[in-house]
């Protein structure tokens, strides 16, 4: 008799649509067995290498002992300190206490999830909007919590009204997760739109989260993103999660911070205690000094990003789309011809017929239908070539 286990999982996590990133997996691999050169531009998954400072930095502390043992949970005082003094550099937040403002993070990811996990609840909601990064949603959804999309698209130009939430939802609401800069659409949201929405979240005693994942990577000072915590009385209601991943190419680092209200810090904080040990000390140590240098690496990030937009963006509205330029983020959001069914069936046949992978819309959830998103996570010379390959194979925008 086999004694292998059949127990299936919970039905909540068995109710959670696949991950469209794991399928992309799956078609990729078979790609490459057949001896496809990939062109992945699929996961935004920065390629080029963390600044050499920080990876000293990094094998310097390795070797300390002291990093040797678990980590404290709320992270090291200088790595919380380097945070603080970051969100007072770059965004003017003063004064924030590293003691019970900031708490380091295994990556954002991990903090988005674990925060979800703190106010999940049968009767409660989370509102999200959507398209969104699945974990906005997603941890929630795991955590047996339910979940409120609310739809940003062109019509509502990606900052959709707060006030058009129904009021039973709104009752029942918890937390209220924006993130702007957006992935996926690269939408970005001027101050008074914040302004709104730390008013509407005040006045409902709901849990404000900003994702500021893409807060450093931007191309015109116009465009600069804003901190939630900049906005006066945010600080009552919000917290925000910052993520050294996309700033410093640090993805594989797995290094973030929150910072924010308190009470709401001390919620993470006691989810972490349970469920984690907290982020490695040499890694904090490395990402602290990311943080306290910044300014020396972040232009050269940007621009990089800026080249390959350019490149790309000139490229794809060769092939017939008309897309602006990103303001912001790593990614190019389009939609896909008329002549497909969906952004899954889009992305099979580009992946088919030129080796370039592109991540469906419907990733990021049911309002996500109908676009696709590059990421631009390879050489000019790289995005050129999948572009030459596109339009080869006359895939055209109609
Ligand atoms: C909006 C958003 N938030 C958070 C993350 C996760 O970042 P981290 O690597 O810090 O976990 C990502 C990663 O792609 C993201 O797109």
């Amino acid at each position: 008799m086999s004694a292998t286990i059949t127990l299936p999982p919970a039905s909540r996590l068995q109710a959670l649509p696949k991950y469209v990133f794991a399928r992309l997996e799956e078609l990729k691999a078979q790609a490459v067995a057949k001896g496809a050169d990939l062109i992945d531009l699929g996961m935004g998954n920065p390629d080029q290498p963390t600044p050499q400072p920080i990876v000293q930095a990094a094998m310097d502390a390795a070797g300390n002992p002291e990093n040797h043992r678990y980590p404290t949970f709320g992270g090291k005082k200088a790595y919380r300190q380097a945070a603080c003094d970051w969100m007072a550099r770059r965004y003017n937040v003063l004064g924030l206490d590293p003691d019970t403002q900031a708490q380091a993070l295994i990556g954002s990811k991990e903090g988005i999830a674990h925060l979800s996990m703190a106010f999940a609840d049968e009767d409660a909601v989370n509102i999200v909007w959507s398209p969104h990064y699945p974990v906005h949603a997603r941890a929630n959804l795991i955590a047996a919590g339910h979940i409120h999309n609310v739809v940003m698209n062109e019509a509502n130009n990606y900052l959709p009204d707060p006030e058009t939430i129904p009021k039973a939802v709104v009752a029942k609401t918890r937390l209220l997760i924006i993130s702007y800069p957006h992935n996926p659409t690269t939408a970005i949201a001027p101050r008074a739109y914040l302004e709104k929405m730390v008013a509407f979240c005040r006045k409902h005693q709901i849990v404000l989260i900003s994702d500021l994942a893409y807060g450093e990577i931007y191309y015109d000072d116009a465009d600069k993103p804003v901190s939630i915590l900049e906005i006066p009385g945010a600080m009552d209601v919000a917290i925000e999660f910052h993520s050294c991943s996309k700033s410093f190419n640090m993805a594989g680092f797995r290094a973030g911070f929150a910072v924010g209200n308190p009470e709401i810090i001390s919620h993470l904080y006691n989810v972490k205690t349970n469920c984690d040990y907290g982020l490695a000390g040499f890694i904090q140590d490395a990402a602290t000094v990311a943080l306290n240098r910044a300014e020396d690496f972040l232009p050269d990030i940007c621009t990089t990003y800026r080249e390959r937009r350019d490149v790309w963006v000139a490229g794809i509205n060769k092939m017939g789309w008309n897309i602006e330029l990103p303001k912001a983020t790593l990614y190019v959001w389009m939609p896909i011809p008329q002549d497909y069914e969906n952004a899954t069936v889009f992305c099979e046949d580009v992946l088919a017929k030129t080796g370039v992978v592109l991540t469906p819309g419907s990733a990021f959830g049911q309002h996500g239908e109908g676009y696709v998103r590059t990421a631009l996570v390879a050489p000019k010379e790289r995005l050129q070539e999948g572009l030459d390959r596109m339009a080869a194979a006359n895939i055209r925008f109609s």
